[in-house]
């Protein structure tokens, strides 16, 4: 893992650049290989559930004209030499090559992954200078990137107004470097950037997004107006004929007070709701379960057998300690009660790695609470069996 920052450690790494200070890695992924070609990435943006965009600096309708996908084949033939880029979200989810790209940030919690987008761009190809709300690790694939950015978070960040993108008016960078195959450049959310295509280049964007307090709020609120105990009526307190009917009763106001007050906000319950809420699915993405059902002796015979397991790229994955022992587990927003003991120890397996050790699993499946959580994880989509990844 401390190769991913050349000489430089993991735990240094988080104290002194994560979400403070840009760090530019040369040779980061000595030998690296992009999990997908040009012409394939052009493939997947015409497909229907692939998110997708193709940005033109000039020759569109306007200035940073975006196209979003899927894209009709003749789109790409309108293309000129220069100054476009295709953009590709969500590349972990649609190949695996791709999701393994995440698994040297690790040392990240799992509940803070969002994606590894990929672009695609033709020399002088950019998306302009911008602000992102997300951490991003932007490893450079074939050919090569011109990155300019600055040390610090941008202040007061002011956008070109009626563009399809939010440019930003000024730029001044404080850096400037050419990323070639391998190169890796970390940005914290707020650092102003600017990439541009030298020759035709791939970039990968491994980006890790933190909630707004306003998302977790509503969220929150929700998840409490959920709750059995909401159904209840604010009942009156002993009134008198009212004077000033436009007044709120004083004894009123302190119903009130007590009744919000009175929301089960303790230590557990906001835990478990988070846990909850950073595993949930995003809207388009479901955990599929496969068409039949495998037999748990199937699955156990699979895994003794060592044959490769992934888990979904859906959603994410967390575990919560129980006070009573046992964990909670959280599989794209569902929470499962674990039993203490190999079911702990598989749930924590699971939601530590994205290709789980199969051989681990059977282990720990010669329990019986553990065997029930195997099937319940394969019969939801959770996990399942992939060929071996190139
Ligand atoms: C790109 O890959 O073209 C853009 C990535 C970024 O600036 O966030
Ligand atoms: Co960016």
């Amino acid at each position: 893992m401390s190769s991913v920052f050349g000489g430089m450690t993991v735990r240094r790494f988080l104290a002194e650049h994560w979400q403070k200070r840009p760090l530019l890695v040369r040779g980061a992924f000595p030998r690296f290989r992009d999990p997908i070609t040009p012409d394939e990435l052009a493939g997947l943006s015409c497909e229907e559930d692939v998110e997708s965009r193709i940005v033109r600096e000039e020759g569109g309708a306007h200035p940073w004209e975006v196209a979003h996908g899927p894209h009709p084949e003749e789109r790409f033939g309108a293309l000129p030499d220069r100054g476009w880029t295709i953009l590709v979200q969500e590349l972990n989810r649609h190949v695996p090559a791709a999701a393994r790209m995440l698994e040297p940030f690790a040392f990240v919690p799992n509940v803070r992954v969002d994606d590894v987008m990929v672009s695609f761009a033709a020399p002088g190809g950019s998306v302009g200078p911008h602000v992102d709300s997300y951490d991003v690790f932007l490893i450079q694939g074939q050919g090569r990137r011109r990155w300019m950015y600055g040390r610090e978070k941008v202040q007061n960040a002011r956008f070109i107004s009626g563009l399809d993108l939010r440019i930003l008016e000024s730029f001044t960078p404080d850096e400037d470097a050419v990323l070639e195959a391998g190169d890796m450049l970390y940005l914290p959310p707020g650092v102003a950037h600017h990439g541009v295509a030298v020759t035709p280049c791939l970039t990968y964007s491994i980006g890790f997004r933190a909630p707004r307090l306003a998302e977790m709020w509503k969220d929150l609120a929700e998840h409490l107006g959920a709750r059995p105990e909401g159904a209840a009526l604010l009942v009156d307190p002993p009134l008198s004929p009212a004077e000033e009917p436009g007044a709120i009763p004083v004894a009123m106001l302190a119903r009130v007070r007590a009744a919000v007050r009175s929301m089960d906000l303790s230590d557990d319950s906001i835990d478990r709701w988070f846990a909850s809420f950073a595993t949930r699915l995003k809207p388009g993405h479901a955990l599929t379960p496969p068409r039949r059902a495998p037999a748990l002796e199937v699955i156990l015979a699979r895994l003794r057998a060592g044959d490769v397991v992934a888990r979904s790229e859906e959603g994410r994955f967390a575990f919560l300690p129980r006070a009573r022992g046992g964990l909670y587990l959280y599989a794209g927003g569902e929470e499962i009660e674990v039993h203490r003991g190999a079911a702990a120890s598989l749930a924590k397996l699971v939601t530590g790695l994205r290709r789980p050790d199969p051989t681990e699993l059977a282990r720990l499946a010669r329990d019986r609470h553990a065997r029930a959580l195997v099937l319940r994880l394969f019969a939801s989509g959770a996990l399942r069996f992939v060929r071996r990844a190139r």
